[in-house]
C-alpha cells in the first residue's frame, strides 16, 4: 500500500511560520514527488489558510482533535463538520498528548472517532504505550486494548489510519528498536484483522515518535509500517520531506 507521512504540527508557529512551511512543502512534493502520500496537521487557527494553500497539490490537510459533537455549546472545541468544512480530509484523534493534558479515554477517543467518520473525515487513531508499560512488559496489551475502546465499527471500510505512537519515545530523540516497532506493529496488525477481517490488512499502521530523517528508512522498511506521524521533524521542510523520499 501506499505509505503515508503525517506532519503532526501540534501548537508550533505563527500564521506566518505555517503559511512558509505549508508552501516549502508544496514546492518540494512538486520538485520531487514522493512515493508517500503526505498529510500535514496545522494548529487550528491556521488551518484553512493552510488546506487553500494546498488544495489541488495532493497534500493532505487534517486537524489534530475535534469533538464528539457536531455542535453545541463546547466553548473552545472544534466539530468534526467544521474541520471538514476548512478542507480538512484527516483528523489526528487519540495523541497521547491529549490522552494526558485533557484526560481523554478510550471512549472519548472512540466518540471522537464517530464523529470524525459521520462527517466523511479519515480519523487517525493514536495508540501507544507509557515507558512503564514497556518495561513492565504491558505494551502489546496496553495497545490493542486501547485498539479494542479507541476504534469504532466504521473504522475500516472508512481507510481509517492507526498512529503507533510509544509515549517515551516523542519528542525524546528515543525510539524503540527495529524489532520492538516490528513486533507491536504486527500485533496491531493481527488485531486489525482480527476485529475487521481482510479490510483490516489493507489498514495504514503509522510510526510515530522521534523520526527523523536520519532513522525513518530503517524504520519504514519494517513489516506493517506504513509511514509516519511525524512531529518535531515535520517542522522543517526538508526533514519531513526526506523522511517522505524514504520510503
Ligand atoms: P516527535 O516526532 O516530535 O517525537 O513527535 C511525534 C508525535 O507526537 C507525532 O504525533
Amino acid at each position: 500500500m501506499r505509505p503515508l507521512i503525517a506532519g503532526n504540527w501540534k501548537m508550533h508557529g505563527t500564521l506566518r511560520d505555517c503559511a512558509a512551511l505549508a508552501e516549502a512543502v508544496r514546492q518540494g512534493a512538486a520538485a520531487t514527488p514522493p512515493a508517500a502520500e503526505l498529510l500535514v496537521c496545522p494548529p487550528f487557527p491556521y488551518l484553512q489558510l493552510v488546506a487553500v494553500a494546498l488544495l489541488g497539490q495532493g497534500i493532505a490537510v487534517g486537524g489534530q482533535d475535534c469533538h464528539a459533537a457536531p455542535k453545541g455549546a463546547h466553548t473552545g472545541d472544534v466539530s468534526a463538520p467544521m474541520l471538514k468544512d476548512v478542507g480538512a480530509t484527516h483528523v489526528i484523534l487519540g495523541h497521547s498528548e491529549r490522552r494526558a493534558n485533557h484526560g481523554e479515554d478510550d471512549a472519548a477517543v472512540l466518540a471522537k472517532a464517530e464523529a470524525a467518520l459521520a462527517a466523511g473525515l479519515v480519523p487517525v487513531v493514536c495508540v501507544g504505550e507509557s515507558e512503564a508499560e514497556r518495561l513492565a512488559g504491558d505494551a502489546e496489551k496496553v495497545v490493542t486494548g486501547q485498539l479494542a475502546g479507541s476504534l469504532p465499527d466504521g473504522f475500516a471500510a472508512a481507510g481509517g489510519v492507526v498512529a503507533y505512537e510509544p509515549v517515551w519515545a516523542i519528542g525524546t530523540g528515543r525510539t524503540p528498536t527495529e524489532a520492538e516497532i516490528a513486533a507491536i506493529h504486527g500485533a496491531i496488525r493481527a488485531s486489525l484483522v482480527a476485529r475487521f477481517g481482510e479490510q483490516g490488512r489493507a489498514l495504514r499502521i503509522l510510526y510515530g515518535g522521534s523520526v527523523k530523517p536520519s532513522n525513518a528508512k530503517a524504520i519504514l522498511a519494517l513489516p506493517d509500517v506504513d509511514g509516519a506521524l511525524v512531529g518535531g521533524a515535520s517542522l522543517v521542510a526538508a526533514d519531513f520531506l526526506a523522511i517522505a523520499g524514504a520510503c
